[in-house]
């Protein structure tokens, strides 16, 4: 069996998906070739393949309008996961207010679509540090932090719609450099691992050492933090169902739930339905699972 591993072309999203050495061997255990293909590469033989299995598009970002296109010729192909229909909802960051309103507790969010709301927007947060990022995003792009009054916010919230994206503003959660964010990986519908991602978002619109990295760590369950990402897959895998992007006795082939604490609990800052890292290095045997579950996908398709 052959399956496509959908990446980019862009050889700095390929450094930075780690995931892929692991998933590699993983795959072959199990007798499954594992392709690497870029979604640009129009020489592709998409059908050629018995699963695709998107991971590492990360550039999608820049090229928002082609990737949406490039995801219709799948249509409901029930060999290409997460569904396509489930990426062209979950690419926009919009979705969080949709799972608030299924009562995921959800990180407080303005969102802002005109430049003359911004001023508005961010002086909602005005007693802490306020983040500034686009509702379309991945690695931190066009993501700040900033002080109470920081002209600099402002200038991005106005970068961000010249981009053409609405720009999302929330206040800055202290617990992530505390304590970090707290991702949990789901796979097949089961908790395969935690990981805990350090902060990345410096005051004053940087990274911190500069340029964007990820620094993971194992974690134990915590309970609290455990139980908003376990919402968030609940109300995910209900309102995929709901929609028919997804059998109602099916399960997403794989998600990443980032929760952090908040005062007011824990709340969550991201449901990654289709490009999440998943943190492979610090949970190596979480590869197998993925194999397992793409190997029992396959054998349910009926061949045509
Ligand atoms: N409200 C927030 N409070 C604390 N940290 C945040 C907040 N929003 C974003 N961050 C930091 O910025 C990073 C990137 O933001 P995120 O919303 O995850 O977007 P993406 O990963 O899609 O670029 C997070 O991993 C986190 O470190
Ligand atoms: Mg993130």
């Amino acid at each position: 069996m052959r399956v496509a591993h959908l990446t980019s072309a862009d050889p700095d999203v390929v450094a930075h998906d780690l995931d892929r050495p692991y998933l590699e061997v993983a795959f072959a255990e199990r007798g499954l070739e594992l392709v690497s293909c870029a979604w640009e590469d129009p020489s592709v033989d998409w059908e050629g393949f018995d699963m695709i299995m998107v991971r590492s598009p990360w550039n999608y970002v820049e090229h928002e309008d082609e990737f949406r296109r490039f995801l219709r010729r799948f249509g409901a192909s029930p060999r290409l996961h997460n569904p396509a229909a489930v990426i062209d909802w979950n690419l926009d960051k919009h979705y969080l207010d949709e799972l608030a309103a299924l009562g995921v507790p959800v990180i407080p969010t303005t969102y802002v679509h005109d430049g003359r709301d911004v001023t508005d927007a961010l002086a909602n947060n005005s007693d802490v540090d306020v983040v500034v990022k686009p509702t379309v995003s991945a690695g931190s792009r066009l993501t700040g932090r900033f002080a109470a009054g920081d002209r600099r916010a402002e200038s991005l919230a106005h970068e961000i719609l010249a981009d053409g994206r609405a720009v999302m503003v929330q206040p800055y959660l202290d617990s992530v450099d505390t304590e970090a964010e707290y991702a949990v990986i789901v796979i097949d519908g089961e908790i395969a691992h935690r990981a805990r991602k350090a902060q990345i978002l410096e005051v004053g619109g940087t990274f911190v050492g500069g340029e964007y990295r990820e620094v993971l760590t194992p974690t134990p369950v915590d309970h609290e933090l455990d139980a908003a990402a376990r919402r968030a897959a609940e109300a995910c895998r209900d309102l995929v169902r709901a929609r028919g992007w997804l059998s109602a006795d099916a399960e997403l082939l794989y998600a990443r739930y980032d929760v952090a604490r908040s005062a007011e609990g824990a709340v969550l800052l991201e449901a990654e339905l289709f490009e999440p890292a998943l943190f492979l290095p610090v949970a190596p045997a979480s590869a197998a699972l993925l194999a397992a579950a793409v190997d029992r996908r396959i054998a349910s398709i009926p061949s045509s």
